[in-house]
């Protein structure tokens, strides 16, 4: 796993947001998968820059986001779906028909995670994954477990997940106690990994990540089998390695 640590959050989002454009700009028709969350907001608003600037051309770009709460509508303001237009799409030039995140409202979850897969399959696979860290190591919504589940599926989220998650609902009653995820066999696949972690509080989540040991206790250590993982630090983050 590569590491690079950087001054500031700000700094961070910036050296993440050019790792994504260099995908771009190599490879206009790239398939991303995209995070939500906080971490990865700055350097969004650096790309919808980089879009108004003319530096960057999103019309050929197609994007799989990692999850959704469910059940949940599109229209939901806590949505991820919602998130993703308010953050990112409405900023670029986007085409809506390449854009995929996890049916929050399905009928059938199942198939519509099978689905999902298909979708991603079909699109040539994911060039470049962008990923967030929880506090206790998660990716996507793959929790700590003695299992994990390999593909997109139905997730129940931990009591620790729901509280921090807490802060963009009005209780955490209201936090959905469920969601939908890419699992940890769809995120190895991509070709590129791209892992933004930034805020002392990630530092224990970030320092296990790194310690060389593989336990679905702490599902961001998997990454370690992946050959092409670059991990975005601000100092913070970084500070117990
Ligand atoms: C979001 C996601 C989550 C977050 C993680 C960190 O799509 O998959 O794994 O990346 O919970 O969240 P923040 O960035 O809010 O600290």
């Amino acid at each position: 796993m590569n590491k690079i640590i950087c001054k500031s959050r700000q700094e961070a989002a910036r050296v993440g947001a050019l790792i994504i454009a260099r995908q771009i700009w190599d490879k206009p028709d790239s398939v991303l998968g995209l995070a939500t969350g906080g971490t990865p907001v700055g350097m969004y608003a650096i790309l919808a820059e980089m879009y108004r600037a003319g530096d960057l051309d999103f019309s050929r770009v197609t994007t799989f986001n990692l999850d959704e709460y469910y059940p949940i509508s599109r229209e939901n303001e806590q949505s991820y779906d919602y998130f993703m237009w308010k953050n990112l799409f409405s900023h670029i030039n986007i085409d809506k028909s390449r854009v995929n995140l996890p049916d929050g409202g399905a009928a059938d979850p199942l198939a519509a995670c099978a689905e999902y897969e298909r979708k991603i399959k079909a699109a040539g696979g994911i060039d470049l994954q962008l990923l967030g860290i929880g506090h206790n190591g998660h990716i996507a919504f793959n929790e700590p477990a003695q299992e994990l589940s390999l593909r997109t599926g139905v997730i129940t989220l931990t009591e620790q997940t729901i509280k921090a998650n807490a802060r963009f609902f009005a209780s955490d009653e209201d936090v959905p106690k469920k969601a939908v995820s890419m699992g940890i066999g769809s995120i190895l696949q991509a070709r590129k990994i791209l892992m933004l972690a930034f805020g002392e509080d990630k530092a224990p989540a970030v320092k296990k990540m790194f310690s060389g040991a593989v336990t679905t206790q702490c599902p961001a250590t998997m990454l370690a089998l992946h050959p092409d993982v670059t991990a975005v630090l601000d100092e913070a983050s970084a500070s117990m390695l």
